[in-house]
């Protein structure tokens, strides 16, 4: 052939492999409202950055007459690119080719791509819409999925990793998910369990719909596997170039730092924010945003626990993550939810050396029945654990409430925090004014004339006594009891500060976290 031929040949065999499943399949995955794999890649990426790979690999598939069919790149798109000129690695799973089934060369081009990632330390992103492990292929796709999730597992807290839901993801197809940093979903797209409903009806004769089952807002805000939200495909990506924007390449660098932008303080004055009495809620991420550059916050898993808040912003242009008590939810409190969505938040920000900023107001664990026998204690445990064995820098600031167990859960000196600041309005004590006076002082209220009058009186008496920072600040627990409106600065100059900080913990293998 000459050069003419083969150039025109290499064209040819390019324009049938870019077909994916062909028109009809094309035509079925768009009346679903879901883009194509390729579309979605060029989505995320900066315009023509996308690298693609193994554009000609092939199945492996031989029984159940698969040796006779085409699987085009067997329906896995893989390569490379940028996102806003960063690096990444990005796979996307075509469902129009056997509906995205892993096969064993639809899983060695996955594990190449993620091998890829691991040596250049870039972030990978896996954009899923697969039906599980290929059934014609057996246990060479079960294999498959094992050489995955190994890789997950190496990966984890080397680069980021991110996956994208977007379609019917069943079996393997979401334990991989599950191995990674971040999970988006998009509304009535994104599909997630391990069995389908037709499995659930025969095993156990009960009816529900996909949707129902494992649906984005089931993932985002009931089982928490899902940790952003969308209501379209183009606005997951926006989220996913944001998130991008704000966690570095790997675990030895730094995110990289953006021109410091002050809050917008016309909507968001501090002071005006916590209101005085401490019965009263308040939306804590409006404190976040009143600290934070140009107002801007990333939430993270922010449909889920809603009674703490985490996510990402910048504080003089650098990268800090948030964790909050929400005392618009349940007063704060701290649950078996709110525990694993923060510790696991604490853990991605120490892995990648995002220092973090916790905001304190919270009238402790949650009691109850319910919550003891859900694993409250072991759930509750993650928290202690995840910012004890934080070694990035770690400031807190008690706005309000901090009692019992919840003052010392939310990164108090004693899990080392390396900065305690307290505004007056803080209250850090065992517990509040009204229940400690009815314990402490029982018989002096029971025996009282006016009983009534008297539990007034000794509240009074007890908040008067400890319901203040200054007990606290006292012992040193507390550095600097500091006016509201002079956080930003204070975090500010512990960031400064704090920028070299170098701690070892004891030598290990690794831990054991009540996982
Ligand atoms: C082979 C598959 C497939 C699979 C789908 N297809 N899933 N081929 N293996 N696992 C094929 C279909 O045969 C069909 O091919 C095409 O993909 C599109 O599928 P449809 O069923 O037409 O699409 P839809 O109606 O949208 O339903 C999507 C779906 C459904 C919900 C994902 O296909 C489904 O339930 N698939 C099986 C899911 C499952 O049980 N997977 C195995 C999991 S076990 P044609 O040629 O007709 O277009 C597993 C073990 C790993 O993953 C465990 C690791 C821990």
């Amino acid at each position: 052939m000459s050069l003419r031929q083969k150039t025109h040949d290499l064209k040819k065999r390019m324009q049938v492999a870019l077909q994916g499943g062909g028109s009809k399949a094309v035509e079925k995955q768009k009346a679903t409202g879901k883009l194509t794999a390729r579309e979605r890649i060029v989505s995320i990426l900066d315009p023509d950055s996308f690298h693609e790979y193994d554009i000609f690999v092939q199945h492996a598939g031989k029984d159940f007459d698969m040796d006779k069919k085409y699987l085009p790149g067997d329906g896995v798109v893989t390569g490379t690119g940028t996102i806003n000129g960063y690096p990444v690695c990005i796979y996307a799973q075509d469902f129009t080719v056997a509906g995205g089934s892993l096969g064993y060369m639809h899983a060695k081009k996955i594990c190449k791509i993620m091998d890829h990632a691991m040596k250049l330390k870039v972030p990978i992103i896996g954009i899923n819409d697969s039906g599980g492990a290929r059934i014609q292929e057996g246990v060479n796709a079960l294999a498959g999925y094992g050489d995955i999730f190994y890789r997950n597992t190496q990966a984890s807290g080397v680069i980021p990793q991110i996956s994208v839901i977007l379609g019917p993801c069943a079996g393997g197809a979401v334990y991989s998910p599950a191995l990674t940093d971040f999970v988006f979903v998009v509304d009535k797209i994104s599909k997630m369990f391990i069995t389908g409903p037709e499995v659930i009806k025969t095993v156990l004769g009960e009816e529900i719909n996909q949707e129902e089952l494992g649906g984005a807002r089931v993932h985002a805000e009931i089982s928490g596997n899902a940790h952003f939200f969308a209501e379209s495909e183009a606005e997951c990506f926006e989220q996913i170039k944001s998130l991008v924007s704000y966690v570095p390449w790997n675990n030895a660098k730094t995110a990289e730092s953006f021109p410091p932008k002050s809050p917008k303080s016309r909507e968001y004055r501090i002071s005006s924010i916590i209101p005085t009495d401490p019965s009263i809620p308040y939306d804590v991420r409006d404190i976040i945003r009143s600290i934070a550059d140009g107002s801007e916050f990333l939430e993270v898993s922010e449909l889920f626990a809603k009674n703490i808040v985490v996510g990402f912003a910048r504080i003089n242009g650098d990268t800090v993550g948030f964790v909050a008590n929400q005392p618009l939810y349940m007063a704060g409190v701290l649950d078996c939810d709110s525990s694993d969505k923060a510790a696991r938040f604490v853990r991605y920000c120490d892995s990648f050396n995002i220092p973090m900023v916790t905001l304190v107001d919270l009238p402790g664990y949650l009691p109850g029945v319910d919550q003891e026998h859900a694993g409250v204690i072991r759930h509750g445990a993650k928290l202690l654990y995840a910012f004890s064995e934080a070694t990035v820098p770690k400031i807190t600031i008690t706005l309000r409430k901090a009692y019992g167990g919840g003052y010392i859960a939310m990164c108090s000196h004693h899990l080392k925090a390396d900065f305690v600041f307290a505004w007056p309005t803080a209250e850090i004590a065992v517990m509040g004014p009204e229940g400690a006076a009815n314990i402490i002082f029982r018989n002096e209220i029971m025996n009282a004339e006016n009983p009534e009058e008297m539990r007034q009186e000794k509240i009074q008496e007890y908040k008067e006594k400890f319901a203040n920072p200054y007990v606290a600040a006292a012992y040193g627990y507390v550095d600097a009891v500091i006016q509201p409106n002079e956080t930003r600065d204070y975090i500010i100059h512990a960031l400064k500060v704090g920028k070299n900080k170098q701690e070892k913990g004891p030598d290990k293998k690794h831990g054991i976290p009540p996982f």
